[in-house]
């Protein structure tokens, strides 16, 4: 596995390797890899290619609640965790590796419903700092397939919706969300977590589960199911931003007969903002 910090390093061997044919497999992330991120590796490898993982904490997608500072980094273990997944070559740039010049062009997601709702809600400015990086990331990887989760179900669909938008030959795939055996969502910020709160914490999942098995038995007040997510939450003591309901394909509001439908919370709980979410598939 190579490791390499400049743009010019990747730039070198990504020239070689399409010289010789080979397809670009890209796993973003920023680091504090968990089984999550594994999981969208060993996907990576099941297709043929050369597999590139970044890891670069965005400064642009930390909002004044999240202190860029307290966001965990453990570089040697991810190294070591890539290294044994047999990835291909791993970018680590420094913040002006992907911002020169003071990030004097960039994009902006404009208002509508896919960025301004949900989580663009409640954190300003997050898909933003997540277009431009993604965005950067793209055009220096020149990736065939770029891989990410479903766990950050908004940031998926936005970043299909940019591809289309600026045109970008790059096939998105997505992987399932991965879980602790209590259903807990795998997540770097669950670290933030004290031990109390982690008992607590498979409550998400647990209440988009019973939100699920409630639509699937016909509910389709979404509009009450929402409430009772939020109460539900409260009385176990979170203290949610918002449980949603919505047409899996685009986020609008779903009608009576959608048939792929998406339940997505977010909840703080102590020090840490879980997100999470459950897909239902009718078919
Ligand atoms: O999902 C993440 O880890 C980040 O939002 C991403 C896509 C790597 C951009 O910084």
């Amino acid at each position: 596995m190579q490791t390499v910090t400049t743009v010019a390093a990747l730039r070198q061997q990504i020239t070689a390797w399409k010289l010789n044919s080979e397809k670009i497999i890209f796993v973003p992330t920023m680091g504090n890899l968990h089984a999550g991120h594994l999981a969208l590796i060993n996907h990576a490898k099941t297709i043929s290619g050369k597999v590139i993982c970044s890891i670069f904490v965005n400064a642009l997608q930390f909002d004044r609640d999240e202190d860029l500072q307290a966001y965990p980094r453990t570089p040697q273990q991810d190294l070591a965790a890539l290294q044994n997944a047999k990835v291909d070559l791993v970018f680590m740039p420094v913040h002006q590796e992907i911002y020169p010049k003071h990030n004097q062009i960039r994009i902006d997601v404009p208002y509508n419903p896919l960025s301004r709702q949900l989580c663009g809600k409640f954190r300003p400015g997050f898909f933003d700092g997540i277009v431009n990086v993604v965005t950067r990331l793209f055009h220096l990887v020149t990736p065939d397939v770029a891989i990410f989760g479903e766990k950050d179900y908004q940031q998926l669909i936005i970043i299909r919706q940019l591809v289309q938008d600026l045109g970008l030959q790059i096939k998105i795939e997505q992987v399932p969300t991965q879980r602790d055996a209590d259903g807990l969502a795998f997540s770097s910020r669950n670290s933030y977590l004290t031990q109390a709160e982690r008992m607590l914490a498979s409550q998400l999942y647990a209440m988009l589960d019973d939100l699920k098995n409630q639509i699937e038995d016909g509910n389709r007040d979404f509009e009450a199911l929402e409430k009772y997510g939020m109460e539900q939450l409260t009385k176990a003591e979170f203290r949610p931003d918002y449980v949603a309901i919505r047409n899996a394909e685009n986020l609008e509001l779903p009608r009576y007969d959608t048939d792929y439908i998406v339940i997505l919370a977010a909840a703080w709980l102590g020090k840490a903002r879980l997100i999470d979410n459950i897909l239902i598939q009718f078919v």
